[in-house]
């Protein structure tokens, strides 16, 4: 199975209700591509982008979801709330979740779980500091990372890795081109080793400071099959242009 590439748009804490303009220039520039188009809005415009969304060419996600089906936990949501909100993704383990949340491997493993159990797809993040970088250890963090976070049981369907080295995230900075490649090999091959074929059909994201300048670069590194991106989601014009690269 040839893995379609996937341009993700994390807009993390950004957007209000008038942002649903840049949707719709999404919307209208990304119909026709051939890479898939991901949101993943703040949860407050979820159920608003997913209906505008829905007869167009993007596809709408959360940044977070909380383990549990329902219960006492004020201010979180689970994931059958987004699905019902209309997302089809969710992204796990994010980098600013694990820094500003103390978020573990085994909450963001049992948070995978929760996604595929309400039917969306779980967007798995990993990466390493920059002092883990420096003492040589990135292969050894991510390959931890991918051990304990990933559940049993996925596929190329209900799982996409995103690799994002946390001191890229917002920087301006990105891995070289060799790096990148490097690690998204290193982490295919555990993949397979672990999932067989399944392993093969995982979409495997770069992000960090992705950008229309470098994307179409990045993404055609080998075992890179799209972006997950921050602040270049948040224009249209911008994501547009990272779309095209990862449709080209
Ligand atoms: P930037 O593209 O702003 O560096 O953010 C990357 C990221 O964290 C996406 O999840």
């Amino acid at each position: 199975m040839a893995r379609r590439k996937l341009a993700a748009g994390n807009w993390k804490m950004n957007g209000l209700s008038a942002s649903i303009a840049e949707l719709d220039a999404l919307i209208e520039n990304a119909s026709g591509a051939a890479a898939e188009v991901l949101i993943c809005p703040p949860a407050t415009l979820i159920a608003a982008f997913a209906a505008r969304a829905k007869d167009g060419g993007v596809v709408i996600g959360g940044q977070d979801c909380h383990a549990a089906v329902s219960g006492a936990h004020t201010g979180d949501l689970s994931a059958e709330m987004l699905a019902d909100a209309g997302a089809a993704y969710v992204i796990v383990g994010h980098s600013e979740r694990r820094a500003d949340h103390g978020e573990m491997n085994a909450q963001v493993h049992a948070k995978a779980e929760a996604a595929w159990r309400a039917g969306l797809t779980a967007i798995v993040c990993v990466g390493e500091t920059e002092a883990e970088r420096n003492a040589g250890k990135a292969e050894e963090v991510v390959g931890n990372q991918l051990a304990y976070s990933c559940p049993d049981g996925a596929t190329g369907s209900n799982m996409v890795v995103a690799y994002e080295p946390v001191w890229a995230i917002g920087t301006g900075r990105t891995p070289s081109n060799e790096d990148i490649a490097q690690m998204h090999g290193f982490m295919r091959a555990q993949l397979v080793f672990r999932y067989g074929n399944g392993g093969n059909e995982m979409r495997l994201l770069y992000g960090g400071s992705v950008k229309p300048a470098n994307a179409a670069e990045i993404f055609a590194l080998s075992d890179v099959d799209g972006g997950l991106v921050g602040g270049a989601s948040l224009k249209a014009t911008d994501f547009s242009a990272i779309v095209a690269a990862a449709s080209g």
